[in-house]
């Protein structure tokens, strides 16, 4: 009896181990391999054409927020994982983090996205962090870039760190190397950072994040680009706030006119002009800037593979009804 107790007892510690193993290698794949295209199809069917219309009248009535919600996004998701953790109010959490206080925007049009979701599938079934991927693919297609199918499937942090994103979010000044390295850090390709940097071919700048490069000496910039620029952003200071277009050539209009402006040293960030500045992206920057089609396609696919960083494993997670806070 004694060995029948013994072997019973280890088979309920073989049958645990191999569930912890399991649980190990599921969240090791991360939450990429538990996304997919037809997660909400019986949960929500009618979510994608909500979040649309939703995101229609929001960038109909303000095209900036399109760009918004796109750098919501690349801020979200460079944070532990695309989690919505950027979402969540308070001091301590990424909001009030350098690269986003004062400067991120989009809260509202995500809070009001989100309630029309609740309003269909009501009690917390969608989680934030599938909304704002799908708001990101929709701003976009809505300013006339390309569309991609969005995985699904996504759970909500219930903590943010305005440390974590301190250090994961590349700064204006940064130069090439340290771009790179930042895209690497999440397992992203400079080919993936270039295309992705090409989300400034919407949205502004305060002019804080380009005073130096307008004003300064030793910039790689068209002058008559930084005298335009100039009068609205003095080397003095005090005008910090003041808002710049990304994209010189088309600022509302989700095209290459970007990697176009590059190309004529018309990058607004000295970060977006490094990609074309006699370094490794030259090539990849003309690419683009003469080939519409071949950016379009490379930016859908960066948007997948950014939209798949998961948040580590161990992170609490749940789906919020208010975007704003924790259950
Ligand atoms: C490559 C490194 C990047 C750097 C250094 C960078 C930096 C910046 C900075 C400094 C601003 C202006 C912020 C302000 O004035 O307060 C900005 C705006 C913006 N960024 Fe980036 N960014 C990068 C990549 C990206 C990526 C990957 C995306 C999206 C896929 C993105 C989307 C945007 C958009 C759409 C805006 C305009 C937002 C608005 O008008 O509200 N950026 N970025
Ligand atoms: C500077 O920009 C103008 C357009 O504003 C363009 O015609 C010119 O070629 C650019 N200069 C350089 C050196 O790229």
């Amino acid at each position: 009896m004694a060995a029948a107790a013994v072997s019973a007892s280890s088979s309920r510690v073989l049958v645990l181990s191999f569930a912890l193993l399991a649980a190990a290698v599921s969240s090791l794949a991360g939450t990429a391999a538990a996304l997919s295209t037809g997660y909400y199809n019986k949960r929500c069917p009618s979510l994608q054409p909500a979040v649309r219309s939703a995101m229609a009248r929001a960038v109909a009535a303000d095209p900036n927020t399109g760009a918004a919600v796109l750098r919501l996004f690349f801020h979200d998701c460079f944070v532990n994982g695309c989690d919505a953790s950027v979402l969540l109010d308070g001091p301590a959490g990424e909001k009030a983090a350098a690269p986003n206080a004062n400067s991120l925007r989009g809260y509202e049009a995500i809070d009001s996205v989100k309630s029309q979701v609740e309003a269909a599938c009501p009690g917390g079934v969608v989680s934030c962090a599938d909304v704002l991927a799908l708001t990101a693919r929709d701003a976009v297609s809505l300013l006339g870039g390309p569309s991609w199918t969005v995985r699904l499937g996504r759970r909500d942090a219930r903590a943010a760190s305005r440390d974590a994103a301190n250090a994961n979010l590349p700064g204006p000044g940064s130069g090439l190397p340290a771009l790179v390295a930042a895209f690497a850090a999440k397992g992203l390709s400079p080919r993936d950072m270039t295309a992705l940097s090409g989300a400034h071919t919407v949205g502004r700048a305060r002019c804080a994040t380009f005073r130096g490069r307008v004003n300064g000496g030793g910039e790689a910039i068209n002058a008559t680009y930084a005298a335009g620029l100039r009068g609205a952003c003095p080397a003095g200071g005090g005008a910090d706030g003041a808002l710049a277009p990304l994209d010189a050539e088309t600022p509302d209009a989700f095209d290459n006119g970007y990697f176009r402006a590059l190309v004529q040293r018309r990058g607004l960030l000295h970060s977006d002009q490094e990609l074309y500045n006699g370094g490794s992206q030259d090539a990849l920057v003309r690419k683009y800037a003469s080939n519409g089609p071949a950016f379009a396609g490379d930016f859908g696919r960066a948007m997948v593979r950014m939209g798949n960083l998961a948040p580590a494993p161990g992170t609490p997670l749940e789906v919020r009804v208010n975007c704003r806070r924790p259950n």
